[in-house]
């Protein structure tokens, strides 16, 4: 059995300790109680889309387990819960009529953390647009970001005096590159220009939620959390490194300049500034809000090479040939928690930003219980790697207030399905009988041998 305790640095007395989940992955009640359609209803339902057309139909049916699921939380020991709201769930149709009965789940949801000593951590837009939104234009429409912003007053106004914090988006970058651009995830889109109205939409939809959510009750702290990629480049050679640069204004610097700077980074508006909506200027301001934190969803480290080829479009880069002897979770994810330590370090080092929580990090092994037991060693250690290079920027002065494990259980793992495992707790979707992992006992104990040293 590994020792709990971490090697070198110790976290900061007061840092909370976590695990998350998003309502798409684990909800499952799709029809139930009035919930409308999402994206993602309608695109894991379209044929070849997700690995074994699998959808989030059932998923962990915690629509239904809710009660034993915030039990389970509490005997990990942790402090906080971070969940997402699933907006066709309280607004079927994305704007106007509200589904008392979705209202009811999350009600229930917070009340039960609080009499469990969970704080809750919500996101309000976890990828799940509701259809009827995307059907007239989505994201790539200005009156989508409208509509969020009233969806986030109505939420806030219900739930906010209940809540330990609120996220506007999580992980903008899916729900606009990979989703309108690379076309892995819903709507499945592969265009750079609707790709590109998207982020800026959410951009302004994320200003104009947390202005409202600031009128509607200025104590609730507000933030966003962003998916950074700790860009290296595949070689030394003069191309590869601009290359390098070119990336990481494209995948980093066109999320955090207009959130933090109010401003769009030159080189890609020299670029691509014409793909954006029009009057995009006079939207910066709205943009760019004060945050009381950001949340950072950290996995594995990008390498990337010059993309040569005369047809190549901005940012002209491409994933750097794989090493074969590099250490891979079972999605093929590079593991290496030195580079989550230097994006920590670099990324406060060039901008101003507020504290931040992780807000995910893990790992995907897709161990199945032996003898009622799931001994997931790799898992355990790369989330203790991890946990350790969190500490270690915490003693550089970097303010990370806490650390949330991705995932609670297993789930509904967007384009691959359930074939790809990363929970603390294994999930059995015939049964739904959920198991503690090994990694899940270590969680548990670390957190709670945290807070017995720091009372
Ligand atoms: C997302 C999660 C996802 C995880 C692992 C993050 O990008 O926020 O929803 O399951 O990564 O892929």
């Amino acid at each position: 059995m590994l020792k709990t305790s971490l090697n070198g640095p110790n976290l900061p007395d007061s840092f909370l300790f976590g695990v998350a989940t998003a309502a798409y992955q684990i909800e499952g009640s799709a029809d139930v109680d009035g919930r409308g359609p999402s994206i993602w209803d309608d695109f894991s339902h379209t044929d070849g889309k997700v690995v074994n057309n699998d959808t989030g139909d059932i998923a962990c049916d915690h629509y239904r387990l809710w009660r034993s699921d915030l039990d389970l939380i509490k005997s990990l020991n942790v402090d906080a819960y971070r969940f997402s709201f699933s907006w066709s769930r309280v607004l079927p149709d994305g704007r106007g009529n509200v589904n008392e009965k979705g209202m009811a789940f999350y009600d229930r949801l917070i009340d039960g953390c609080l009499e469990r000593g969970l704080q809750p951590f919500a996101t309000l837009y976890h990828w799940d647009l509701p259809l009827a939104l995307y059907e007239t234009g989505g994201w790539t429409e200005r009156g989508t970001a409208e509509a969020f912003a009233n969806y986030a007053e109505l939420m806030t106004s219900r739930f906010g005096d209940r809540l330990a914090s609120i996220t506007t988006f999580n992980e903008p970058w899916c729900s606009s590159i990979l989703s309108y651009l690379y076309g892995v995830h819903a709507p499945g889109k592969k265009d750079l220009s609707l790709a590109l109205k998207t982020v800026h939409n959410q951009h302004l939809g994320h200003g104009m939620a947390v202005q409202r959510i600031k009128s509607v009750n200025p104590a609730l702290s507000t933030g966003i959390v962003l998916n950074l990629q700790s860009v290296y480049a595949g070689s030394d050679t003069q191309e590869d490194k601009q290359a390098r640069g070119r990336h990481e204004i494209f995948h980093n610097g066109i999320f955090m300049e207009p959130l933090f700077q109010g401003n769009y980074p030159s080189e890609f508006i020299d670029v691509l500034g014409h793909e954006l909506p029009q009057a995009w200027q006079e939207d910066l301001t709205i943009i760019n809000q004060p945050l009381d934190f950001w949340g950072l969803n950290y996995y594995t480290p990008s390498r990337v090479i010059n993309e040569a080829s005369s047809n190549a479009k901005y940012p002209r880069t491409k994933e750097a040939p794989m090493d074969d002897t590099v250490t891979r979770t079972d999605i093929g994810w590079e593991v290496s928690a030195d580079s989550f330590y230097d994006l920590l370090i670099n990324i406060y080092d060039r901008y101003k930003l507020p504290a931040c929580y992780i807000t995910e990090n893990g790992a995907c092994y897709n161990n199945e219980p032996v003898n009622g037991e799931v001994e997931d060693t790799e898992r355990l250690q790369y989330i203790k790697e991890h946990i350790e290079a969190v500490a270690k920027a915490c003693e550089n002065n970097i303010p990370v207030l806490g650390y949330f494990a991705w995932s609670l259980m297993d789930n509904f793992e967007w384009a691959e399905g359930y074939t790809m495992r990363f929970g603390l707790v294994h999930v059995d979707y015939e049964t739904q009988q959920r198991t503690i992992k090994q990694s899940g006992h270590w969680y548990s104990q670390l957190a709670a041998s945290h807070r017995k040293q720091t009372i």
